[in-house]
């Protein structure tokens, strides 16, 4: 079968459209949330053209599913002095709250949240193309994951809520925030990644200023409400806009105390630049990867392929975790290759709302012509395309692609393809894999397949040096939430885990009182009387 021609007639005209699928209005965006209240844009915007395309009868055309503000330095500078001023100094009516009321608003805006799954997770589909299990998938983690958050932290303040006494000193030792926060996450997770760093700044006490992703922004619309409902004042700001008109101005005027990105190293360096005094800054950030695989001779060649399959290419290989390099010995290449690839052609390929699809339109207008380039530069250096019809573009679908045999000279090799391109490099010698890694400017995470338990053995123990999380027989992945995300080298700054995230946004900070008469009577009275929400033995249960 023409592979072109099957790709082609997966676009949908627009009355073929199943009616759950559709978003029955643009969404048109012209409110951001400052300062508590909902401000009406007036100026100029940015159209959302979503990537799946429709069927028209003069060819194929992206859907225009709404718009959003393009905010100015302006207004970045008037979220910012909202943010500001309800820190103001650490002396806000937020950061100075108990543990327990914040977790109060926290949970207000997860039930506010939970409302408005099928809107989110429709935007998601649209947006950036995710499936609509995948969005699902997105949506409900998050918000377990919030629930999650509030869990870690009551733990994490009932250890709090007890003095030490050490050397004649009486300590009581917490969690204080650390400012403003600004939290930008990434367009292929844009609601899970921004929130598993907002919730946890907001509920450890920072103020906050949200920058939704370049694709990825529509879906905050239905959550404004619930932010400006749940929080003072100012703890929750949103900017809408071009990062490179909205960001820098932010980062320039030495008030933002929190970076939170997700993103390139790129984007994250110009942003620390900016920052007069970038010592100040605390950063956590999620970067680039080019996660490997390496299938050693014994692996279960099935499984190998299952892992690889779901690892190279869950939502079409956008993952910052995703593998995007796979070693194979050479002694089971070519029967991984083979296996591999018919796999891929029973893999569906399609619309977001189509039930089993796993392949569907990339959201980057330019990502399937640069997807296109690096199969091209590996064909030019001696590499084939190994599956049916790999590497067939058709307007914002790219069929997968399995580039065999990869080596050092080709861009494949080391670039973060960041799609549905897979390179796979045959080997002999172990040094091979693992001299890549090595030279390698990211340290996320590896995927190793095997059995034998010396030879996995001696790989772990030097590789948990090289990059942060080593899979045995499985697929690199975030999840669960409650396991440290972290990386070497120019993949992450900080570690976000449910419990790792409360401690990334908060510093230790403690009073100390020489155990002495008149010090124990004051401490006895404020406790005792509930003056203080820091000096406190409240217990939260
Ligand atoms: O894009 C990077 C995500 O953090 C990956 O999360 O491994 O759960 O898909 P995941």
């Amino acid at each position: 079968m023409d592979i072109r021609k099957t790709i082609e007639t997966l676009f949908p005209a627009l009355e073929e459209i199943p009616e759950g699928a559709r978003i029955r209005q643009a969404v048109e965006q012209r409110e951001y949330l400052v300062n508590g209240g909902m401000v009406r844009w007036e100026g100029p915007v940015q159209d959302v053209f979503s990537p799946v395309c429709v069927r028209t009868a003069t060819g194929y055309e992206r859907v225009r599913i709404g718009s959003f503000p393009l905010m100015t330095e302006k207004e970045a500078l008037t979220a910012l002095d909202a943010a500001v001023a309800a820190y103001s100094n650490g002396r806000g009516a937020w950061p100075t709250m108990t543990v327990a009321k914040r977790i109060e608003h926290v949970q207000q805006f997860a039930a506010g949240m939970k409302e408005r799954r099928e809107e989110v997770v429709k935007l998601l589909m649209w947006e950036i193309g995710k499936t609509r299990t995948d969005a699902e998938k997105e949506f409900d983690r998050t918000v377990v994951y919030i629930a999650d958050t509030v869990d870690a932290l009551k733990d994490l303040d009932r250890v709090s809520s007890r003095f030490v006494i050490e050397q004649g000193i009486i300590g009581q030792i917490r969690r204080a925030p650390l400012g403003v926060t600004l939290c930008m996450g990434p367009y292929n997770y844009p609601l899970n990644e921004t929130f598993t760093t907002l919730i946890p700044a907001l509920i450890m006490g920072n103020t906050t200023i949200l920058k939704p992703p370049r694709h990825g922004v529509l879906l905050f619309s239905p959550l404004l409400d619930a932010f400006r409902a749940s929080f003072p004042p100012g703890v929750v700001n949103t900017l809408f806009g071009a990062g490179r008109s909205v960001t820098p101005p932010l980062m320039r005027s030495g008030k933002v105390d929190v970076l939170a990105f997700i993103g390139t190293s790129t984007a994250a360096n110009a942003l620390h630049k900016e920052h007069p005094k970038p010592h100040r800054l605390r950063m956590v950030l999620g970067l680039e990867a080019k996660n490997p695989a390496i299938v050693l001779p014994d692996a279960d060649l099935d499984q190998a392929v299952e892992e690889c399959i779901a690892g190279c290419l869950s939502f079409n290989g956008q993952r910052c975790t995703a593998l995007k390099v796979v070693f194979v010995h050479e002694g089971v290449a070519g029967d991984f290759v083979s296996r591999f690839s018919r796999r891929i052609s029973g893999l569906g390929i399609g619309m977001p709302w189509e039930p089993g699809v796993m392949i569907t339109p990339l959201p980057e207008q330019d990502k399937p012509d640069y997807l296109a380039g690096l199969v091209e530069d590996a064909r030019r250096l001696g590499a084939e395309v190994m599956n049916e019809g790999g590497g067939t573009v058709n307007g914002s679908l790219f069929h997968p692609a399995l580039v065999y045999p990869v080596n050092e000279r080709m861009r494949l090799y080391r670039e973060e393809q960041f799609g549905p391109v897979i390179p796979v490099i045959p080997f002999s010698d172990m040094e091979t894999p693992i001299r890549y890694i090595e030279e390698s400017d990211y340290g996320q995470q590896v995927s190793i397949f095997g059995r034998d338990p010396q030879l996995l053995a001696e790989l772990i123990d030097p590789l948990v040096n090289q990059v942060s999380r080593v899979n045995l027989n499985c697929q690199c992945q975030r999840g669960p939430d409650i396991f440290p995300f972290t990386g070497r080298k120019d993949s992450a700054v900080g570690t976000l885990s449910v419990s790792d995230a409360l401690r990334a946004f908060s510093i230790r900070a403690l009073v100390a009182a020489k155990d002495i008469d008149i010090n124990k009577g004051i401490i006895s009275d404020i406790v005792r009387e509930h003056r203080s929400n820091f000096l406190s033995t409240d217990f939260i249960l």
